[in-house]
């Protein structure tokens, strides 16, 4: 059948199997060109489909040669309804390891569940014995504990309600919104989803298990930005949810000997999951805007590379006073920052398509569900029934 992509709101309900796996082709061959890593040899990716997750499981399979066992939340084709992206970003990705003779086997289940770890554990000790990294990559809407309750996390700010500058992505209209606080139990709720205890439980599970090599690291991945976007992230409930994320990476190094846990604080990037934060996507536009007119623009596959190529696994890790990875380095450059904040408080409906990069943000909300790459054949007829070799 024919794919055409349909935007509902912050998502697209299709996506294209040819245009996904052309998408995971490009970013492996960006890793390609780039200096080779020394990094970890046996790697287990929880969130491995699409983002930020994705691009690790690239960087660490094609840059430093990694065994790859990756855990997703995908669902397959369905009749006329096509996969969601992450299932074909997979198949994908199987497809181009195993041709490079790497191991790659993935996992589609409820991270969160005690099923789906039991699972992974299981595959390790047959196929790797044991795991030398562990990258948590995560973002999930809600999340079912052991006792079978449900927690959903939500994207407000903390403390008073919050008002300042919004797009409609659709119309392009620049307008002010006000975010209400969370009350103590949506913020309790959204730490459950994305804080650290899920992140703890993985490692307490992996150790019990002796599947840790020893020296193994993990990371997972966090966001701080600037001033203006701190009370709808930082400071919001989404931020403390980070903050408890932080936390955890400190209590995983202490409580488990052999293990060091990291933050990794990455560029604020147009995903699945930030385009439905509010405020968010005009900061993103603006800075990439500004980003990509200083040359200092990255996308997910250019700041996996760095991470792993320069950061983490390139002698000692650079971390800051915090003991944190800074992949922001270059979103926080003060030239940076002061451009946006000029441009932030003059940017209206009348002159967004001057100030921000509309275009640059669309352009990355169709790829990610495989739409818009060049070399695809759109009108072509694709079959959408694509299955995951691994999961076959
Ligand atoms: P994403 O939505 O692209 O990826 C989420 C991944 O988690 C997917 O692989 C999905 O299948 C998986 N997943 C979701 N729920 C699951 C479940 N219950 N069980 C198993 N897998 C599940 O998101 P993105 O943006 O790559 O986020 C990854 C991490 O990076 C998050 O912690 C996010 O906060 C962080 N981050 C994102 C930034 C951004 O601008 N997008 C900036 C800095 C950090």
């Amino acid at each position: 059948m024919m794919v055409t992509p349909k935007v509902r709101g912050f998502i697209c309900t299709t996506a294209h199997p040819a245009g996904c796996r052309e998408n995971v082709k490009e970013q492996i061959e960006y890793v390609k060109r780039q200096p080779k890593a020394d990094g970890p040899k046996k790697v287990l990716v929880i969130g491995a489909s699409t983002g930020y997750g994705l691009s690790s499981r690239i960087a660490l399979a094609f840059s430093s040669g990694a065994a790859t066992l990756g855990v997703l939340f995908e669902k397959p084709a369905a009749g006329s309804r096509t996969a969601t992206a992450g299932w074909y970003n997979t198949a994908a990705f199987e497809e181009f390891a195993q041709k490079d003779g790497l191991y790659a086997k993935s996992v589609n289940g409820d991270a969160f569940s005690k099923e789906v770890k039991d699972q992974v554990i299981g595959l390790i000790k047959q196929d790797l014995g044991q795991v030398d990294m562990v990258v948590y990559s995560l973002a999930a809407p809600r999340r079912t504990d052991a006792n079978g309750k449900v927690w959903s996390s939500v994207l407000k700010t903390t403390g008073a309600s919050y008002t300042n500058k919004t797009i409609d992505l659709k119309t392009r209209a620049v307008s002010d919104v006000t975010i209400e606080p969370a009350t103590e139990e949506e913020i309790t709720a959204t730490v459950k989803v994305m804080g650290g205890e899920d992140w703890k439980d993985w490692i307490s599970a992996l150790k019990a298990a002796d599947v840790l090599a020893p020296n193994v690291v993990t990371v997972a991945y966090s966001y701080i930005g600037p001033a203006l976007t701190h009370p709808m992230y930082l400071d919001g409930s989404i931020g403390m949810a980070k903050r408890h994320l932080a936390k955890t990476a400190k209590e995983i190094t202490q409580e488990f000997p052999g293990v060091t846990g990291y933050i990794s604080v990455n560029k604020a990037l147009v995903t699945q999951s930030s385009a439905a934060i509010p405020i968010v996507p005009l900061y993103i536009s603006l800075l990439y805007k500004v980003m990509k007119e200083k040359g200092l623009h990255e996308g997910c596959i250019e700041q996996m590379t760095r991470l792993f190529g320069e950061k983490l696994c390139n002698g000692s890790p650079q971390v800051d006073g915090e003991g944190m990875l800074r992949l922001d380095d270059w979103e926080m450059r003060d030239d940076v920052q002061r451009e946006v904040s000029r441009l932030w408080e003059t940017v209206a409906t009348e002159n967004v398509e001057q100030l921000a990069d509309i275009d640059g943000y669309w352009e990355d909300f169709y790829r990610m569900f495989g739409f818009h790459l060049p070399g695809v054949d759109y009108d072509a007829d694709v079959a959408v029934d694509v299955s995951i070799p691994s999961l076959a």
